[in-house]
């Protein structure tokens, strides 16, 4: 199990090795997740309409290993934007990947940009 978690590393905006672009921005929902295929990974992708910003992180939860954070909800905490798992709704920042309860559970995030309606992550 611990291997599947090892292939999730964050990746800094300027450590991006690679752009990869997943698709145009009206492939994806407003104020929600969808999940995009790199390689062996499951990414989830946020289209945070409502604030007018984009993230991305692994799909996996590292609390039961599901491969579920894109159906998440997004919303906010303290001013954190921050997806709930839809499985036991533990909550991760968007911006850095940490837990938001302080529990040592954290996802890996990605940086996401737009170019002329199309959709890229950092790899
Ligand atoms: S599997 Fe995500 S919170 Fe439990």
């Amino acid at each position: 199990m611990q291997d599947i978690l090892n292939q999730y590393v964050t990746v800094t905006e300027d450590a991006v090795k690679e752009w990869f672009r997943v698709g145009e921005t009206t492939d994806f929902p407003e104020n929600s997740g969808a999940c995009i295929k790199y390689k062996s990974k499951q990414i989830a992708v946020y289209n945070f309409s409502r604030t007018g910003k984009w993230y991305a992180t692994q799909n996996l939860c590292p609390h039961k290993m599901e491969m579920v954070l894109s159906l998440g909800m997004i919303g906010d905490k303290d001013d954190i934007p921050k997806v709930a798992c839809p499985m036991h709704k533990k909550n991760f920042s968007l911006e850095d990947g940490r837990n938001l309860a302080g529990e040592d559970l954290k996802i890996a995030t990605y940086p996401v940009k737009i170019e002329e309606g199309n959709v890229y992550i950092g790899f």
